[in-house]
């Protein structure tokens, strides 16, 4: 007989080697050790012609060790499945073994007899060894193999008799020893694996309490942005009502054009209707309400608005896409707008409709330096400018949404553009 080698009860050669192999596969598929154990017990059962086979698992928060599985004829009594801590086989390899015996890291029936029949040995060693052979006798065991981990004892494998009665080789011992090693093993990363759950969905949740802080975070600055937009209208115009309106006239169009408007899109195209001059917060005010036309230079100090305005936005990090229509929201169709001079499909399509939008409102709008100018007036102006500085499609899509609104509504809002106050348009009317 090979030394990695056994017979069992049917007479074919055990390949323990093979045995552990196919063991350490198992314990890298399996994540419930007790599955793992179960099937070690059940092989030692049926391989290895004892009379029984059991494993029982050190229980941590319980402080006991707790039966795993038990097979054979004289398998261990239910009743007996749980060892406390001092229970003699627990002390024993737990606690250390006697300095005056050599160190065995398994305990047989057969090498206990030897000890007892030394008569060297302490008065005390034998009691407690005598307490080792009654614990074997009331589980029905001949071998107790430890499984450590880190030195802890973690489990204990419990093996009957031989049904040949033949004393246990030490190949056959060894081979024990590992399976016993394998199964702390399996325990320790099955533990692993449970922590390592339970720290991610611990780490899950403060990442979900992170994102909820960075949301209200962003919401509150949002806030802030249309109170600074709100302010900016208020400053530059003051009969086109609310903000609001040119929101959602934007959508209106939005829809007119046939565009898929998920929610977060709508709120995207809202944003940047909002938001597209919150830049000129940071332009002088006699730039800004200037009654004549501005100059070379102060054109050039209006325009740095749509880098202000994306700078200000920075900080929400979830408007990058808001930031590309504010910064594009002065680039026109033909390629002639600003900063960067990009035309038609090139511009994003919230930022040609904010700029139609935009110029409506200039139109219609009175200003401290001009009076807003009939609704009909700015459809022409709108067409004008129409495929030069406006997306064509765009404006058609404002005019008929507008239009239509205004005559379902009887809306004559837009041709009274003096109207400090009037209807706007109904929040139903771009909800649906
Ligand atoms: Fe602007």
């Amino acid at each position: 007989m090979s030394k990695a080698k056994s017979e069992n009860k049917s007479g074919a050669v055990i390949d323990y080697q093979g045995v552990l192999r196919d063991i350490a596969k198992s314990m890298v598929r399996l994540r419930r050790p007790e599955r793992l154990l179960r099937m070690i017990i059940k092989y030692i059962h049926q391989e290895m012609n004892l009379s029984h086979a059991s494993i029982l698992v050190f229980q941590e928060n319980q402080k006991y060790f707790s039966f795993v599985d038990s097979k054979g004829s004289r398998k261990i009594p239910p009743q007996l499945v749980k060892l406390d801590m001092d229970h003699p086989l627990a002390k024993w390899f737990q606690r250390g073994q006697s300095k005056e015996l050599p160190s065995m890291d398994y305990l047989s029936r057969a090498q206990i007899s030897r000890w007892m029949g030394d008569s060297a040995l302490s008065r005390r060693l034998k009691d407690q060894l005598r307490g080792l052979i009654a614990a074997m006798d009331i589980l029905n065991i001949d071998l107790a193999i430890p499984g450590y981990y880190k030195r802890a004892l973690l489990g204990l494998l419990l093996l009957g008799e031989k049904r040949d009665q033949a004393p246990f080789t030490d190949p056959e011992i060894a081979f024990f020893q590992v399976l016993a090693q394998d199964c702390s093993m399996a325990v320790k990363t099955a533990e692993y694996h449970q922590s390592l759950l339970e720290r991610n969905r611990e780490l899950s949740g403060r990442l979900e309490q992170i994102e909820d802080m960075r949301q209200k975070e962003q919401d509150t600055y949002y806030q802030i942005m249309r109170s600074l937009a709100q302010e900016v209208w208020a400053k530059d115009a003051y009969t086109f009502g609310h903000i609001g309106q040119v929101e959602r006239l934007g959508i209106m169009t939005a829809r007119e054009l046939g565009l898929e408007l998920t929610e977060k899109k709508r709120a995207v195209l809202s944003a940047g209707l909002i938001l597209h001059d919150v830049g000129k917060i940071g332009i002088p005010d006699h730039i800004l309400n200037k009654p004549s036309s501005l100059d070379k230079e102060e054109w050039k100090i209006m325009r740095t608005h749509v880098e202000k305005g994306v700078r200000i936005l920075e900080p929400l990090t979830a408007f990058k896409e808001v930031r590309e229509i504010v910064r594009c929201h002065h680039e026109q169709y033909d390629g002639s707008g600003y900063p960067r001079g990009i035309r038609g499909d090139q511009i994003p399509i919230g930022s040609r409709i904010v700029s139609v939008v935009d110029a409506f409102h200039a139109i219609v709008s009175t200003r401290c330096y001009s009076k807003g100018r009939p609704v009909a007036f700015a459809f022409e102006e709108l067409r004008r400018c129409s495929g030069t500085q406006f997306d064509p499609e765009v404006v058609e899509a404002m005019i008929r949404a507008l239009t239509r609104e205004m005559k379902k509504r009887g809306n004559t809002f837009f041709e009274s553009p003096h109207q400090a106050e009037g209807p706007s348009i109904p929040e139903e009317s771009v909800a649906s």
